[in-house]
């Protein structure tokens, strides 16, 4: 071993997955490993086991996080960044909403250097949140997108994102234009796309926001540009719906307002798709794309209720996200535990099993990153949190009244929050602030 490769071994339960507990039974495919140890070099993980396997790296650092649990670091696969600082706004509806505070916020990313206080202060929390890896919106200005790619590759963080499109029913100092929204997505494309663990998100924000003209334009960029994620909002609110259909008359339903423009696909990403219709359902199957649940946002912006076991059945990629500012949480927990309250609306009891891949393997799965990132395994990078359920007192005294691990990882969701993180693993260096 070279005396620059930094190895650490981490040793606690170990939190990690063999298969979709959705698909098969939750006990045969999620796997609890007390006095566990994880090897780690260079941002991946180079070994796995009991703790007795740090005898073969005597050089490696030692961090003994006891009988708390080491899982994959929880990836957000749905935020809009530029949204933090008027996250807990009071509105009314959707577009009201975003009328009243997301807009005049997103106005003043034209300012690169706030641009960039923000894209620190957004990583910053949600690190200390046990979030490593994000699928953030931007605003239209391309200095939003420089600004948290750059951020993110200075935390060696991996991260979805893209200049958010928008050529109507939006503020003068908002809006680009068909061609404007191309050329200025293709240049960051090649800028960003797949340099580091960098990946570009064609972004048009939804349909309401861009012209036919302008749907197209991206429609094509993404045809040109396959390995991009393309990422947009469908059917969240039923006004909202109403809406499309006045402004797309002959779309057979919301999604048809993506699909005529080439924007449906395998690497597509529809955050909220609460109110379907069978054919939608049918099409996003067929093709193979992802929905994105946003629990908190729902109810916090009075959306409605996600129907997940039905998408799930259909055999429906399905990621959660916080959906912030929108979404009333930074956190992860905060947003399995709505997750879980909408499952119990929708008379879908999940497990704490099911609830923890939703947020790690379910969202790397939608964003097209699931071979290295949410889960444990050898060779996946070091994306690593560590729960501590005992910083909170109402969280520590139920973890004492129990002796099941399953049951602890539940209360940590229902209880938790940033204080349940210890620490905050990415590419081998904890980036948790206060642990
Ligand atoms: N639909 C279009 N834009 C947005 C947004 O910023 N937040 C939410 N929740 N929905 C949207
Ligand atoms: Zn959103």
């Amino acid at each position: 071993m070279s005396l620059s490769v930094k190895q650490h071994c981490l040793f606690g339960t170990i939190l990690s997955y063999s298969g979709d507990p959705f698909l098969a039974p939750w006990q045969e495919v999620s796997l609890l490993q007390t006095q566990g140890c994880i090897v780690i070099e260079n941002g991946h993980i180079i070994d796995m086991g009991d703790a007795a396997i740090a005898q073969k790296y005597p050089r490696a650092s030692h961090h003994n996080y006891g009988d708390n649990i080491l899982m994959a670091g929880f990836v957000d696969a749905h935020m809009h960044y530029p949204q933090t600082a008027m996250i807990a706004s009071w509105g009314k509806r959707l577009i009201d909403w975003l009328n009243t505070y997301t807009f005049p916020e997103e106005a003043r990313f034209c300012d690169p250097d706030y641009a960039q206080m923000i894209a620190n202060r957004t990583l910053d929390l949600v690190i200390d949140h046990g979030t490593t890896t994000l699928a953030t919106y931007c605003t239209i200005h391309p200095e939003s997108v420089d600004a948290i790619f750059s951020a993110a590759a200075e935390r060696n963080m991996a991260l979805v994102a893209g200049k958010t499109c928008m050529d109507r029913n939006a503020p003068d100092d908002l809006r680009d234009t068909p061609q404007s929204a191309y050329d200025q997505s293709k240049a960051l494309i090649e800028k960003w796309h797949n340099t580091g663990r960098a990946r570009y998100a064609i972004t048009p924000r939804f349909s309401p926001t861009s012209t036919p003209d302008q749907l197209a334009a991206l429609g094509a960029l993404w045809s040109e540009h396959p390995t991009c994620v393309m990422q947009t909002h469908l059917s969240e609110q039923t006004d909202e719906i109403a809406w499309v259909k006045s402004l797309f008359p002959t779309a057979r339903d919301y999604l048809d307002t993506y699909e005529q423009f080439g924007l449906l696909g395998e690497n597509g990403l529809y955050g909220h798709a609460i109110h379907l219709e069978p054919r939608e359902i049918d099409r996003l199957a067929e093709v193979g794309a992802s929905v994105i649940h946003c629990p908190t946002s729902n109810k916090f912006i009075g959306s409605g209720l996600f129907e997940l076991a039905k998408l799930k059945s259909r055999g429906l990629s399905v990621g959660v996200a916080t959906d912030t500012g929108g979404g009333s949480s930074f956190s992860m927990l905060r947003t399995l535990a709505a997750t879980y309250e909408i499952g119990q609306l929708t008379h879908t009891p999940l497990h704490a099993a099911q609830l923890l891949w939703l947020a790690t393997q379910g969202s790397a799965r939608a964003l097209k990153l699931d071979h290295t990132i949410g889960n444990l395994a050898i060779g996946y990078a070091s994306d690593i949190i560590v729960l501590d359920p005992t910083k909170i007192p109402a969280l520590a005294q139920r973890t004492q009244a129990s002796n099941d691990l399953w049951e602890i990882l539940f209360a940590i969701i229902m209880l938790g929050d940033d204080r349940s993180i210890r620490a905050t693993w990415i590419n081998g260096v904890n980036q948790k602030n206060h642990s």
